[in-house]
Protein backbone atom coordinates (compact mmCIF):
# COMPACT_ATOMS: atom_id res chain seq x y z
CA UNK A 1 0.00 0.00 0.00
CA UNK A 2 1.59 3.58 -0.79
CA UNK A 3 2.10 5.01 2.42
CA UNK A 4 3.24 9.05 3.05
CA UNK A 5 4.73 10.97 6.15
CA UNK A 6 3.12 14.68 6.38
CA UNK A 7 5.40 16.72 8.39
CA UNK A 8 4.07 19.21 9.93
CA UNK A 9 0.77 18.38 9.19
CA UNK A 10 -0.56 19.86 11.92
CA UNK A 11 0.03 23.46 10.46
CA UNK A 12 -1.74 25.70 7.66
CA UNK A 13 -1.11 23.94 4.77
CA UNK A 14 -0.44 20.79 6.18
CA UNK A 15 -3.87 19.80 7.55
CA UNK A 16 -5.09 20.80 4.20
CA UNK A 17 -2.61 18.73 2.45
CA UNK A 18 -3.98 15.79 4.92
CA UNK A 19 -7.93 16.87 4.02
CA UNK A 20 -6.41 16.94 0.00
CA UNK A 21 -4.18 13.62 0.63
CA UNK A 22 -7.19 12.08 1.91
CA UNK A 23 -9.83 12.92 -0.97
CA UNK A 24 -7.18 12.41 -3.75
CA UNK A 25 -5.71 9.29 -2.82
CA UNK A 26 -8.31 7.49 -0.21
CA UNK A 27 -6.52 4.21 -0.75
CA UNK A 28 -2.67 5.66 1.10
CA UNK A 29 -2.02 5.38 4.68
CA UNK A 30 -1.16 8.93 5.82
CA UNK A 31 1.22 9.47 8.69
CA UNK A 32 1.70 13.04 10.12
CA UNK A 33 4.56 13.63 11.99
CA UNK A 34 4.34 17.29 13.97
CA UNK A 35 6.14 18.87 16.63
CA UNK A 36 2.90 20.70 17.85
CA UNK A 37 4.30 24.18 18.16
CA UNK A 38 2.32 27.14 18.75
CA UNK A 39 1.50 27.15 15.11
CA UNK A 40 0.16 23.63 15.20
CA UNK A 41 -3.63 22.41 15.68
CA UNK A 42 -5.18 19.05 15.55
CA UNK A 43 -8.47 19.50 15.66
CA UNK A 44 -10.09 19.23 12.09
CA UNK A 45 -7.73 16.15 12.13
CA UNK A 46 -9.52 14.57 15.05
CA UNK A 47 -12.33 13.26 13.10
CA UNK A 48 -9.81 10.95 10.58
CA UNK A 49 -7.16 10.33 13.96
CA UNK A 50 -10.02 8.86 15.57
CA UNK A 51 -11.71 6.60 12.74
CA UNK A 52 -8.19 4.99 11.86
CA UNK A 53 -8.09 6.85 8.57
CA UNK A 54 -4.54 8.82 9.48
CA UNK A 55 -2.09 8.36 12.47
CA UNK A 56 -0.94 10.86 14.06
CA UNK A 57 2.94 11.12 15.50
CA UNK A 58 3.57 14.21 18.17
CA UNK A 59 7.25 14.36 17.47
CA UNK A 60 10.35 16.57 16.14
CA UNK A 61 11.49 15.90 12.28
CA UNK A 62 14.98 16.23 13.81
CA UNK A 63 14.89 13.39 16.01
CA UNK A 64 16.66 10.82 13.78
CA UNK A 65 15.55 7.79 16.31
CA UNK A 66 11.78 8.59 15.79
CA UNK A 67 11.85 8.81 12.09
CA UNK A 68 14.06 5.84 11.42
CA UNK A 69 11.44 4.07 13.53
CA UNK A 70 8.14 5.10 11.55
CA UNK A 71 9.87 4.44 8.48
CA UNK A 72 10.58 0.82 9.68
CA UNK A 73 7.16 1.15 10.88
CA UNK A 74 5.66 2.34 7.51
CA UNK A 75 7.55 1.73 4.92
CA UNK A 76 7.29 5.78 3.42
CA UNK A 77 6.89 5.16 -0.17
CA UNK A 78 6.40 9.28 -0.53
CA UNK A 79 7.25 12.69 1.86
CA UNK A 80 5.91 15.21 1.94
CA UNK A 81 7.84 17.63 3.57
CA UNK A 82 6.23 20.80 5.23
CA UNK A 83 7.19 20.90 8.97
CA UNK A 84 9.03 24.70 9.85
CA UNK A 85 8.88 27.61 11.83
CA UNK A 86 7.19 29.72 9.05
CA UNK A 87 6.25 33.44 10.33
CA UNK A 88 8.86 35.81 9.31
CA UNK A 89 8.34 38.23 11.92
CA UNK A 90 8.88 35.78 14.54
CA UNK A 91 12.48 35.07 12.82
CA UNK A 92 13.28 38.58 12.93
CA UNK A 93 12.84 38.29 17.02
CA UNK A 94 13.87 34.81 17.47
CA UNK A 95 15.86 33.21 14.78
CA UNK A 96 17.36 30.19 16.46
CA UNK A 97 14.47 27.99 15.89
CA UNK A 98 14.29 28.47 12.15
CA UNK A 99 17.88 27.65 12.09
CA UNK A 100 17.17 24.08 14.55
CA UNK A 101 13.97 23.36 12.32
CA UNK A 102 14.23 24.60 8.94
CA UNK A 103 18.28 23.90 8.26
CA UNK A 104 19.30 21.02 10.93
CA UNK A 105 15.53 19.76 11.01
CA UNK A 106 15.35 19.15 7.18
CA UNK A 107 18.85 17.70 7.44
CA UNK A 108 18.06 15.30 9.70
CA UNK A 109 14.35 14.25 7.68
CA UNK A 110 16.92 13.51 4.31
CA UNK A 111 19.73 11.57 6.35
CA UNK A 112 16.65 9.35 7.63
CA UNK A 113 14.64 9.05 4.31
CA UNK A 114 17.88 8.17 2.73
CA UNK A 115 19.14 5.64 4.41
CA UNK A 116 15.68 4.18 4.80
CA UNK A 117 14.63 4.07 1.04
CA UNK A 118 18.59 2.69 0.51
CA UNK A 119 17.97 -0.01 3.07
CA UNK A 120 14.31 -0.75 1.74
CA UNK A 121 15.72 -0.66 -2.29
CA UNK A 122 13.21 2.29 -2.88
CA UNK A 123 15.71 5.02 -3.90
CA UNK A 124 14.15 4.31 -7.28
CA UNK A 125 10.45 4.40 -6.60
CA UNK A 126 10.11 6.95 -3.90
CA UNK A 127 9.53 10.63 -3.65
CA UNK A 128 10.33 13.18 -1.01
CA UNK A 129 8.54 16.61 -1.42
CA UNK A 130 10.82 19.88 0.08
CA UNK A 131 8.27 22.77 0.15
CA UNK A 132 9.84 26.08 0.29
CA UNK A 133 8.95 29.22 -0.74
CA UNK A 134 9.36 32.25 -3.02
CA UNK A 135 11.22 34.32 -0.46
CA UNK A 136 14.06 32.36 -1.51
CA UNK A 137 14.50 34.49 -4.52
CA UNK A 138 14.37 38.29 -2.38
CA UNK A 139 12.78 40.93 -3.08
CA UNK A 140 11.33 42.19 -6.78
CA UNK A 141 11.11 45.99 -7.70
CA UNK A 142 7.63 46.66 -9.44
CA UNK A 143 8.60 46.56 -12.96
CA UNK A 144 10.57 43.16 -12.22
CA UNK A 145 9.59 40.11 -14.16
CA UNK A 146 8.40 37.36 -11.86
CA UNK A 147 10.42 34.45 -10.43
CA UNK A 148 11.19 31.53 -12.50
CA UNK A 149 12.83 28.48 -10.91
CA UNK A 150 15.83 29.90 -12.27
CA UNK A 151 16.24 33.17 -10.50
CA UNK A 152 18.95 33.37 -8.07
CA UNK A 153 18.54 32.90 -4.45
CA UNK A 154 19.04 36.44 -2.50
CA UNK A 155 16.87 35.76 0.95
CA UNK A 156 16.51 38.69 3.02
CA UNK A 157 15.08 37.52 6.17
CA UNK A 158 16.20 34.89 8.65
CA UNK A 159 13.21 32.89 7.63
CA UNK A 160 13.78 32.99 3.95
CA UNK A 161 17.63 32.73 4.90
CA UNK A 162 16.95 29.26 6.64
CA UNK A 163 14.21 28.07 3.70
CA UNK A 164 16.95 28.69 1.03
CA UNK A 165 19.71 26.15 3.17
CA UNK A 166 17.34 23.96 3.55
CA UNK A 167 16.77 24.23 -0.34
CA UNK A 168 20.29 23.91 -1.00
CA UNK A 169 20.72 21.02 1.43
CA UNK A 170 17.96 19.46 -0.69
CA UNK A 171 19.67 19.86 -3.80
CA UNK A 172 22.77 18.76 -2.61
CA UNK A 173 21.36 15.28 -1.32
CA UNK A 174 19.64 14.90 -4.92
CA UNK A 175 23.31 15.44 -7.18
CA UNK A 176 25.28 13.73 -4.17
CA UNK A 177 23.65 10.74 -2.95
CA UNK A 178 21.00 10.33 -5.44
CA UNK A 179 17.93 11.31 -3.45
CA UNK A 180 14.57 11.53 -5.52
CA UNK A 181 13.48 14.84 -4.15
CA UNK A 182 11.52 17.69 -5.64
CA UNK A 183 11.58 21.14 -4.79
CA UNK A 184 8.57 23.31 -4.55
CA UNK A 185 8.36 27.32 -4.27
CA UNK A 186 5.38 29.12 -4.05
CA UNK A 187 3.89 32.72 -2.92
CA UNK A 188 1.49 33.45 0.00
CA UNK A 189 -1.04 30.66 0.68
CA UNK A 190 -4.54 32.07 2.49
CA UNK A 191 -7.75 29.81 3.42
CA UNK A 192 -9.25 28.04 6.13
CA UNK A 193 -7.17 26.90 9.67
CA UNK A 194 -4.07 29.51 8.72
CA UNK A 195 -3.01 30.72 11.90
CA UNK A 196 -4.22 34.65 13.08
CA UNK A 197 -0.45 35.78 13.37
CA UNK A 198 -0.68 35.79 9.06
CA UNK A 199 -1.65 38.57 7.15
CA UNK A 200 -5.47 37.89 6.09
CA UNK A 201 -6.40 36.04 9.02
CA UNK A 202 -5.43 38.54 11.56
CA UNK A 203 -6.94 41.28 9.73
CA UNK A 204 -9.87 39.86 9.54
CA UNK A 205 -10.00 38.74 13.73
CA UNK A 206 -9.03 42.38 14.45
CA UNK A 207 -11.86 43.57 12.48
CA UNK A 208 -14.41 41.84 14.05
CA UNK A 209 -13.12 42.81 17.28
CA UNK A 210 -12.80 46.38 16.24
CA UNK A 211 -9.65 46.71 16.93
CA UNK A 212 -6.30 48.40 14.96
CA UNK A 213 -5.44 46.94 11.53
CA UNK A 214 -1.72 47.33 11.80
CA UNK A 215 -0.37 47.73 7.74
CA UNK A 216 3.61 47.73 8.02
CA UNK A 217 4.87 51.19 6.39
CA UNK A 218 3.10 52.25 3.52
CA UNK A 219 1.07 49.19 2.78
CA UNK A 220 2.56 49.24 -0.91
CA UNK A 221 4.40 46.09 -0.69
CA UNK A 222 3.11 43.23 -2.89
CA UNK A 223 2.24 39.38 -2.21
CA UNK A 224 1.09 36.84 -5.14
CA UNK A 225 -1.65 35.45 -3.33
CA UNK A 226 -2.88 31.62 -3.64
CA UNK A 227 -5.61 29.61 -2.33
CA UNK A 228 -4.45 26.63 -0.05
CA UNK A 229 -6.73 24.71 -2.10
CA UNK A 230 -5.31 24.95 -5.23
CA UNK A 231 -1.64 24.89 -3.22
CA UNK A 232 -2.06 21.76 -1.95
CA UNK A 233 -3.84 20.29 -5.48
CA UNK A 234 -0.52 21.48 -7.24
CA UNK A 235 1.62 19.56 -4.28
CA UNK A 236 -0.19 16.14 -5.26
CA UNK A 237 0.20 16.86 -8.50
CA UNK A 238 4.20 17.52 -8.31
CA UNK A 239 5.03 14.57 -5.87
CA UNK A 240 3.28 12.23 -8.23
CA UNK A 241 4.09 13.12 -11.51
CA UNK A 242 6.92 15.87 -11.21
CA UNK A 243 10.32 15.05 -12.66
CA UNK A 244 12.76 14.24 -9.59
CA UNK A 245 15.33 16.92 -8.98
CA UNK A 246 13.03 19.21 -10.65
CA UNK A 247 12.32 22.34 -8.90
CA UNK A 248 8.41 23.81 -9.41
CA UNK A 249 7.41 27.74 -8.79
CA UNK A 250 3.90 27.84 -7.63
CA UNK A 251 1.66 31.09 -7.98
CA UNK A 252 -1.71 32.06 -7.72
CA UNK A 253 -1.30 34.75 -10.35
CA UNK A 254 -3.32 37.62 -7.76
CA UNK A 255 -0.81 39.88 -7.00
CA UNK A 256 -2.04 42.70 -4.73
CA UNK A 257 -0.78 45.36 -2.45
CA UNK A 258 -1.17 45.09 1.23
CA UNK A 259 -3.54 48.17 1.45
CA UNK A 260 -5.89 46.85 -1.27
CA UNK A 261 -6.00 43.17 0.45
CA UNK A 262 -6.67 44.94 3.80
CA UNK A 263 -9.72 47.32 2.47
CA UNK A 264 -10.87 44.00 0.76
CA UNK A 265 -11.22 42.29 3.56
CA UNK A 266 -12.60 44.91 4.75
CA UNK A 267 -15.68 45.66 2.63
CA UNK A 268 -16.45 41.98 2.71
CA UNK A 269 -17.24 42.21 5.63
CA UNK A 270 -19.03 44.90 6.01
CA UNK A 271 -21.03 43.51 2.96
CA UNK A 272 -21.52 40.35 5.75
CA UNK A 273 -23.06 42.48 7.94
CA UNK A 274 -25.21 43.72 5.34
CA UNK A 275 -26.68 40.56 4.59
CA UNK A 276 -26.67 39.01 7.91
CA UNK A 277 -27.83 41.62 10.94
CA UNK A 278 -27.04 38.97 13.62
CA UNK A 279 -23.30 39.23 13.54
CA UNK A 280 -23.76 42.63 15.13
CA UNK A 281 -25.10 40.74 18.12
CA UNK A 282 -22.10 38.39 17.89
CA UNK A 283 -19.37 41.03 17.01
CA UNK A 284 -20.28 44.52 18.67
CA UNK A 285 -17.31 46.06 18.34
CA UNK A 286 -16.68 45.67 15.14
CA UNK A 287 -17.40 48.94 13.12
CA UNK A 288 -20.00 46.96 10.85
CA UNK A 289 -22.36 45.99 13.67
CA UNK A 290 -23.12 49.96 13.66
CA UNK A 291 -22.69 50.84 10.14
CA UNK A 292 -19.74 52.12 9.78
CA UNK A 293 -17.23 50.82 7.87
CA UNK A 294 -14.34 48.37 9.10
CA UNK A 295 -12.01 50.66 6.97
CA UNK A 296 -11.90 53.35 9.59
CA UNK A 297 -9.71 50.69 12.18
CA UNK A 298 -6.69 50.69 9.26
CA UNK A 299 -3.62 52.15 10.49
CA UNK A 300 0.15 52.36 9.22
CA UNK A 301 2.75 51.35 11.43
CA UNK A 302 6.24 50.92 12.06
CA UNK A 303 7.63 49.10 8.95
CA UNK A 304 8.81 45.11 9.25
CA UNK A 305 12.96 45.74 9.44
CA UNK A 306 14.33 44.25 5.72
CA UNK A 307 10.56 43.94 4.26
CA UNK A 308 10.99 42.55 0.75
CA UNK A 309 8.80 44.91 -1.38
CA UNK A 310 7.39 42.62 -4.08
CA UNK A 311 7.12 38.38 -4.93
CA UNK A 312 5.71 37.55 -7.54
CA UNK A 313 5.69 34.05 -9.75
CA UNK A 314 6.03 32.89 -12.63
CA UNK A 315 3.99 29.52 -12.75
CA UNK A 316 4.48 28.31 -16.45
CA UNK A 317 6.44 25.11 -15.98
CA UNK A 318 4.06 24.08 -13.59
CA UNK A 319 1.45 24.19 -15.91
CA UNK A 320 3.55 23.22 -19.17
CA UNK A 321 4.98 20.06 -17.58
CA UNK A 322 2.38 18.88 -15.31
CA UNK A 323 -0.51 20.71 -16.66
CA UNK A 324 -1.32 21.48 -13.06
CA UNK A 325 -2.92 25.60 -12.80
CA UNK A 326 -4.70 27.46 -10.17
CA UNK A 327 -8.27 28.28 -10.01
CA UNK A 328 -9.41 30.30 -7.15
CA UNK A 329 -9.57 34.13 -8.34
CA UNK A 330 -8.58 36.34 -5.28
CA UNK A 331 -11.89 37.90 -4.69
CA UNK A 332 -14.01 34.62 -4.66
CA UNK A 333 -11.32 32.94 -2.24
CA UNK A 334 -11.03 35.86 -0.12
CA UNK A 335 -14.82 35.96 0.43
CA UNK A 336 -14.72 32.52 1.36
CA UNK A 337 -11.78 32.69 3.73
CA UNK A 338 -14.17 35.56 5.91
CA UNK A 339 -16.37 33.30 5.93
CA UNK A 340 -14.49 30.47 7.40
CA UNK A 341 -13.16 32.93 9.98
CA UNK A 342 -17.24 33.62 11.09
CA UNK A 343 -18.02 30.13 10.65
CA UNK A 344 -14.92 29.02 13.09
CA UNK A 345 -14.97 31.46 16.30
CA UNK A 346 -14.51 28.94 18.75
CA UNK A 347 -11.32 27.75 16.59
CA UNK A 348 -9.51 31.34 16.70
CA UNK A 349 -10.64 32.11 19.46
CA UNK A 350 -8.42 29.08 21.30
CA UNK A 351 -5.85 30.34 19.62
CA UNK A 352 -5.78 33.76 20.27
CA UNK A 353 -5.79 33.65 23.99
CA UNK A 354 -2.84 32.75 25.86
CA UNK A 355 0.54 32.68 23.89
CA UNK A 356 -0.98 34.44 21.01
CA UNK A 357 -1.26 37.64 23.31
CA UNK A 358 2.14 37.72 24.22
CA UNK A 359 3.22 37.72 20.88
CA UNK A 360 0.56 40.77 19.70
CA UNK A 361 2.49 42.40 22.49
CA UNK A 362 6.17 41.60 21.38
CA UNK A 363 4.95 42.33 17.68
CA UNK A 364 2.90 45.30 17.60
CA UNK A 365 3.75 46.80 21.35
CA UNK A 366 6.41 49.22 20.24
CA UNK A 367 5.54 50.03 16.47
CA UNK A 368 4.22 53.54 16.49
CA UNK A 369 1.61 54.59 14.62
CA UNK A 370 2.62 56.25 11.68
CA UNK A 371 -0.74 58.00 10.11
P1 LIG B 1 2.67 26.67 9.88
O1 LIG B 1 3.58 27.49 10.73
O2 LIG B 1 1.21 26.95 9.90
O3 LIG B 1 2.85 25.12 10.23
C1 LIG B 1 4.11 24.53 10.43
C2 LIG B 1 3.90 23.22 11.20
O4 LIG B 1 5.20 22.62 11.40
C3 LIG B 1 3.29 23.43 12.60
O5 LIG B 1 2.21 22.54 12.79
C4 LIG B 1 4.44 23.11 13.54
O6 LIG B 1 4.02 22.55 14.77
C5 LIG B 1 5.25 22.12 12.71
N1 LIG B 1 6.64 22.06 13.16
C6 LIG B 1 7.47 23.11 13.46
N2 LIG B 1 8.67 22.63 13.86
C7 LIG B 1 8.61 21.28 13.78
C8 LIG B 1 9.55 20.24 14.04
N3 LIG B 1 10.79 20.51 14.46
N4 LIG B 1 9.16 18.96 13.86
C9 LIG B 1 7.89 18.67 13.44
N5 LIG B 1 6.96 19.62 13.19
C10 LIG B 1 7.32 20.91 13.35
O7 LIG B 1 3.25 26.78 8.41
P2 LIG B 1 2.50 26.71 7.01
O8 LIG B 1 2.08 28.07 6.65
O9 LIG B 1 1.53 25.61 7.03
O10 LIG B 1 3.73 26.34 6.05
C11 LIG B 1 4.03 24.99 5.76
C12 LIG B 1 5.28 24.96 4.88
O11 LIG B 1 5.05 25.69 3.71
C13 LIG B 1 6.51 25.58 5.53
O12 LIG B 1 7.63 24.81 5.17
C14 LIG B 1 6.59 26.96 4.93
O13 LIG B 1 7.92 27.42 4.88
C15 LIG B 1 6.05 26.69 3.54
N6 LIG B 1 5.42 27.85 2.89
C16 LIG B 1 4.34 28.47 3.49
C17 LIG B 1 3.71 29.54 2.84
C18 LIG B 1 2.53 30.27 3.43
O14 LIG B 1 2.09 31.25 2.84
N7 LIG B 1 1.97 29.83 4.55
C19 LIG B 1 4.20 29.96 1.60
C20 LIG B 1 5.34 29.34 1.07
C21 LIG B 1 5.91 28.26 1.71
O1 LIG C 1 5.77 34.32 0.23
C1 LIG C 1 5.60 33.13 0.94
C2 LIG C 1 5.64 33.41 2.42
O2 LIG C 1 4.43 34.07 2.76
C3 LIG C 1 5.82 32.15 3.27
O3 LIG C 1 7.04 31.55 2.98
C4 LIG C 1 5.73 32.48 4.77
O4 LIG C 1 5.77 31.29 5.52
C5 LIG C 1 4.41 33.19 5.02
O5 LIG C 1 4.33 33.57 6.36
C6 LIG C 1 4.27 34.41 4.10
O6 LIG C 1 5.24 35.43 4.47
P1 LIG C 1 4.85 36.99 4.49
O7 LIG C 1 5.80 37.69 5.36
O8 LIG C 1 4.66 37.50 3.11
O9 LIG C 1 3.39 36.85 5.17
P2 LIG C 1 2.66 37.73 6.30
O10 LIG C 1 1.26 37.23 6.36
O11 LIG C 1 3.43 37.76 7.57
O12 LIG C 1 2.67 39.17 5.67
C7 LIG C 1 2.09 39.43 4.40
C8 LIG C 1 2.32 40.89 4.08
O13 LIG C 1 1.56 41.69 5.00
C9 LIG C 1 3.75 41.35 4.26
O14 LIG C 1 4.06 42.33 3.27
C10 LIG C 1 3.79 41.98 5.63
C11 LIG C 1 2.40 42.58 5.76
N1 LIG C 1 1.84 42.61 7.13
C12 LIG C 1 1.83 41.47 7.86
C13 LIG C 1 1.29 41.47 9.13
C14 LIG C 1 1.28 40.19 9.97
C15 LIG C 1 1.30 43.79 7.62
O15 LIG C 1 1.28 44.83 6.94
N2 LIG C 1 0.76 43.79 8.89
C16 LIG C 1 0.76 42.68 9.67
O16 LIG C 1 0.28 42.76 10.83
Amino acid sequence: MPSVLITGGAGFIGQNLVHAWRAARPEDRVVVVDAMTYAANIRSLEPLINDGSIQFVNGDIGDPALIQRLFEEHAFTRVAHLAAESHVDRSISDPEAFLQTNVLGTFALLNAALAAWRTSGLLDSARFLHVSTDEVYGSLGPADPAFTESSPYRPTSPYAASKAASDHLVRAFIVTYGMPALITNCSNNYGAYQHPEKLIPLMIIHALEGKRLPIYGDGSNVRDWLHVSDHCAALIDVIERGRTGETYNIGGGNERNNRDVVGLICDTIDACFVASPALGQRFPSCPAASGASCRTLIGYVTDRPGHDHRYAIDASKLATDLGSRCSVGFEHGLAQTVHWYLDHETWWRDITSGEYKAWIEKNYGFRAAVY
